[in-house]
């Protein structure tokens, strides 16, 4: 009775809310399996830095205390690294969290936000929610980005651009010299959102350098995750990098402690750990050779990826992830993104990708 009472945005009533899995645990107990392994959420299969974990237990016992809501460690650190001035910086809970916060701060409920299809299933989501327009503009045939035809999107009334890159679900990547033609066509009253939550896993050296944009004063800012291959994805924390008066904005609108005592203490630990970074890219490249040399031996079609995920052209997504389920392989359906023809896998530890290529062989699954 009270719903029909209670006003609500259209854009928050005619939200379609995000379907949380299931934990691993309820998931075998219903299908009757154990051990079962996750590809799935493009996270680090080796595991957090153990420099992280062990800065998480030192400060244990000093959590009846509320973090530092300046961050000042991580973003003096940030700020060594990335030569940019800490006002340069925002933290948050996530990337997901500081893309929400850029979107709050600057859309206004008629905006248009223009995106990549398909690509990072939040910005539509939150641009809607904000009562704001997704433009959503297709990706080419090689599911790469159609920069033309994002430019030719913009109106008067974009106000931001996402770009993830490299972009997820495909693992694509947009080269250096289509951003910077991008750049020079894109009018300078519109922010452009760089993710890239997959940038340390890029071994293209056609990566563009989207930096030099912020510190050349461009409206855009640049999105880091420490989900990915820094192995916290379950802390919680990610950066953006921006232009002061942007970043001045964003955290007027954040709340004030919006990162965690111990994200903050493993993402700085985890920032000078050289080795598990090592391990983790050396992991992702055999992970990758390993299986795309499988997939083709099978005659699948792979879409060639910078990240630590990849499509699979199998056919018919919904049911073999189905089947895979079945026999304890997660991996993750592309219907949902209009790529039903694919399978997502994330790359997991040596004994884990053979398992799914073995338990493809077992279903007779072939092209
Ligand atoms: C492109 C992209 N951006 C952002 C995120 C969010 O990452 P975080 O865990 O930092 O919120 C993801 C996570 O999958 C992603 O794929």
């Amino acid at each position: 009775m009270s719903r029909e009472k209670i006003k609500v945005p259209d854009g928050i009533a005619s939200l379609i809310p995000y379907p949380p899995g299931k934990p691993i645990e309820e998931l075998e107990r219903e299908l009757g399996i154990s051990g079962s392994i996750k590809l799935a959420s493009n996270e680090n299969p080796i595991g957090p830095s153990k420099k992280a974990i062990e800065a998480v237990k030192a400060k244990l016992s000093g959590l009846n205390r509320y973090p530092d809501g300046s961050n000042f460690y991580l973003k003096r650190k940030l700020s060594e690294r990335l030569g940019v001035s800490e006002d340069m910086l925002f933290t948050g809970n996530g990337s997901n969290e500081i893309i929400e916060i850029l979107m709050r701060t600057f859309l206004q409920p008629g905006d248009s936000v223009v995106m990549g299809s398909p690509s990072f299933a939040v910005y539509p989501l939150v641009t809607q929610a904000a009562g704001c327009e997704a433009i959503e503009v297709p990706l080419k045939a090689d599911l790469t980005y159609d920069m033309e035809k994002m430019v030719a999107a913009i109106t008067g009334k974009t106000k931001i651009v996402f770009i993830a890159n490299p972009n997820n679900p495909t693992g694509t990547m947009l080269g250096a010299e289509e951003f910077s033609a991008f750049m020079e066509a894109v009018p300078g009253s519109v922010i452009i959102c760089m993710d890239e939550a997959y940038c340390e896993y890029v071994t293209s050296t056609d990566y563009p350098d989207s930096l030099s944009y912020v510190k050349a004063g461009r409206p855009v800012v640049v999105m880091r995750t420490f989900s990915k291959i820094y192995g916290l994805a379950g802390l919680r924390a990610g950066y953006g990098v921006g232009p002061e008066y942007i970043i001045d904005y964003m955290n007027r609108v954040r709340q004030p402690f919006n990162m965690n005592t111990l994200a903050q203490a493993a993402a700085l630990a985890a920032l000078d750990d050289d080795e598990h970074i090592e391990k983790s890219l050396e992991n992702n490249r055999n992970g990758l050779d390993y299986l795309f040399g499988e997939f083709s031996a099978l005659g699948f079609e792979c879409v060639p990826t910078e990240a630590n995920f990849f499509l699979v052209k199998v056919g018919d997504g919904a049911n073999v992830y189905d089947a895979l389920l079945k026999r304890g392989v997660i991996v993750r359906p592309m219907a949902g993104y209009g790529l039903g023809e694919y399978i997502r896998v994330t790359v997991g530890l040596p004994d884990e990708n053979r398992r799914l290529i073995d338990t493809i062989k077992e279903l007779g699954i072939s092209n």
